[in-house]
């Protein structure tokens, strides 16, 4: 795992959207995954600067999402459908029979998840995977307790979760208690992995995920295991980590993010 530590939250965003656009340019066809979240609204929002400045193309690209919430129709506007559509596929040339979210409201979730985990593979896998991280430590909506070899299935979300998104509905009764997700090892079969995370209320789950040991009751330290990840988060949300000067030592000097500094 690599940890790179940015000094404000705009720098952080900054560049996780240009380790994304340097694999849409390595690979114009790449399948990505993609996450939802207050976090990921200022990362959507370069990309789409990218596309419209840059050139950024991605016509090609195919995405998986990792969640989406039991119960809501498709076009409700609190569906992560509706929030991709919104903060990203409409502001890029993705084509959106290419952007795949698990369909909450399918009358068998478990088939339904099962096609999702198909349609995956058939697309090649995830060569790059997003994630935010949420406070109870959950990567998609894999909450404590989540096995980690869990796969795409229906999740329970805890109350930490629920107070932490119900006030993104107009009325937070209305938040679905259950979600899909991707699970635990289909988000470690990603090529690679990249979180960003901001903020300093994010600062005690970023050191246990980083720093603490791997355990099902934050499914973010699985993360550990993977071989190439990468967390990037800003000074705030960087507070409680012990290895800092470690990990700014290698921003700083090894030749991978020469370009990047
Ligand atoms: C939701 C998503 C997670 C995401 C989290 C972070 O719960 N299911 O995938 O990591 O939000 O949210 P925020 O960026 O708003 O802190």
């Amino acid at each position: 795992m690599e940890v790179i530590i940015m000094p404000t939250e705009e720098k952080a965003t900054l560049l996780a959207s240009k380790l994304i656009a340097a694999q849409i340019r390595r690979k114009p066809a790449s399948t990505l995954g993609l996450a939802t979240g207050r976090t990921m609204e200022n990362l959507y929002a370069v990309l789409a600067e990218m596309h419209r400045n840059e050139g950024l193309d991605f016509s090609l690209c195919r995405s998986f999402n990792l969640d989406e919430y039991i119960g809501l129709p498709e076009e409700d506007p609190n569906t992560y459908r509706s929030y991709m559509n919104k903060h990203l596929f409409s502001k890029v040339n993705i084509d959106i029979r290419n952007t795949h979210l698990p369909h909450g409201n399918a009358p068998d979730l478990d088939l339904e998840c099962e096609q999702y985990e198909k349609r995956m593979k058939e697309c090649g896998g995830i060569d790059l995977q997003l994630l935010g991280i949420g406070r109870s430590g959950h990567i998609g909506f894999n909450e404590p307790l989540s096995s980690l070899a869990s796969r795409t299935r229906a999740k329970a979300l805890t109350p930490v979760t629920i107070e932490q998104n119900a006030p993104l509905f107009p009325r937070p009764e209305d938040m679905p208690k259950r979600a899909l997700t991707m699970g635990v090892g289909t988000i470690l079969e990603a090529r690679r992995i990249l979180m960003l995370a901001t903020g300093a209320e994010k600062a005690d789950i970023i050191a246990k995920a980083v720093e603490g040991p791997i355990t099902s009751m934050v499914s973010a330290t699985a993360l550990q295991l993977h071989p190439k990840c990468t967390v990037i988060v800003d000074d705030a949300a960087a507070e409680k980590l012990q290895g800092k000067d470690y990990y700014h030592w290698i921003f700083q000097n090894e030749p991978e993010w020469a370009d990047y500094r």
